[in-house]
């Protein structure tokens, strides 16, 4: 098949619904042989009785392209390396791999319940980390063997991450914390040809469908911005070998509009040389402030 990803193998997280599903068809397209990853579980993460992934790697090979079907946990040893494993069994190679799964259990930090926080972090964190280690260990070996992989990785964060979310504290913290992941992996895999980005997305799916009705349905007529497979093209690119010498990077995503987010960065600055006194500081940071840009605001709290 031709297309940019021809001749790559590519895993996808979470690939049995929503975003992940998109981006499936569209590296498909795209020419690359697919994983196809889901748990099936539900929009809570509770177990679901599905196997979407099985249903979308059909749908692939139906449409002529080439996948195969993962249906374990990617939080778990065994689910990640395993899933690195079924890529090598399958395809003799691994280029790409898209961080997407997750879920939710949004609660007002009052409520939030200790299960509710761990269930969260450790489906999007270590459901991130625990694939990312095993392809990287993978593209190591490959770049010590003298093979240098054009290997990608794309990991899926959310403006929630980036800005907060009311009722999201759980999520919010797991997706800040892929941030982070995604440049430390950027800056320590560079070495071995392996490009690092994140995205943060904004689609119709499940997650999305109830909370923001609104904003989210389909019009009757012209381009149905929410659509999830507006996201895919960006994956894609960052997926393929096209997109030499972008890493570190975090790129916001909805309907045709695409932005490069710029963080954190030193802001106004002041540097006495010596301790501050408490009065003295609490002054000097107001005078900081003041001259510093505001935050956005966070999600569902209104203009900051
Ligand atoms: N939809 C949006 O607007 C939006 C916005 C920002 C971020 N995101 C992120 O995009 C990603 C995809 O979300 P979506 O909206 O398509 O949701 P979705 O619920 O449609 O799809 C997520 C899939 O992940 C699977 N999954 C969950 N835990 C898993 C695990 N441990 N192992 C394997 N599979 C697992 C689920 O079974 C599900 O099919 C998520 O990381 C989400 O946080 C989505």
């Amino acid at each position: 098949m031709s297309g940019i990803c021809a001749g790559r193998v590519v895993v996808v997280t979470g690939a049995g619904r929503g975003l992940g599903r998109a981006h499936a068809l569209a590296f498909a397209a795209a020419g690359a042989r697919v994983v196809v990853n889901d748990l099936g579980v539900r929009l809570d993460g509770e177990p679901g009785g599905e196997n979407p992934a099985r249903a979308v790697a059909a749908e692939i090979r139906a449409a002529g392209g080439e996948a195969v079907a993962h249906d374990g946990d990617v939080a778990t040893g065994e689910g990640a390396a395993s899933l690195v494993r079924t890529a090598l069994e399958a395809y003799g190679r691994l280029d790409t791999l898209v961080n997407n799964a997750g879920f939710l259990r949004d609660r007002m930090l009052v409520n939030l319940g200790e299960d509710d926080w761990d269930a969260v972090l450790r489906a999007h964190l270590k459901g991130h980390f625990l694939p990312l280690r095993h392809a990287a260990a993978h593209w190591r070996a490959e770049a010590k063997s003298g093979r240098g992989p054009a290997g990608r990785v794309v990991n899926t964060s959310s403006g929630a991450g980036l800005l907060g979310s009311l009722g999201q504290g759980n999520y919010s913290a797991a997706k800040a914390g892929i941030v982070a992941l995604t440049l430390v992996a950027a800056a320590e895999l560079d070495r071995y040809g392996v490009q690092v980005n994140a995205i943060a997305p904004a689609a119709r799916t499940r997650m999305t469908e109830r909370a923001f009705a609104g904003t989210m349905s389909a019009p009757a007529t012209g381009f149905d911005a929410m659509a999830p497979e507006n996201v895919s093209p960006l994956v894609v690119w960052l997926g393929s070998a096209a997109s030499a010498g972008v890493s570190g990077r975090v790129f916001e995503v909805e309907g045709g509009r695409l932005s490069v987010m710029e963080g954190w960065h030193r802001g106004p600055t002041a540097d006495k040389g010596a301790r501050w006194g408490v009065e003295e500081v609490g002054e000097e940071a107001l005078r900081l402030l003041a001259e510093a840009a505001r935050p956005g605001a966070v999600y569902g709290a209104g203009p900051g």
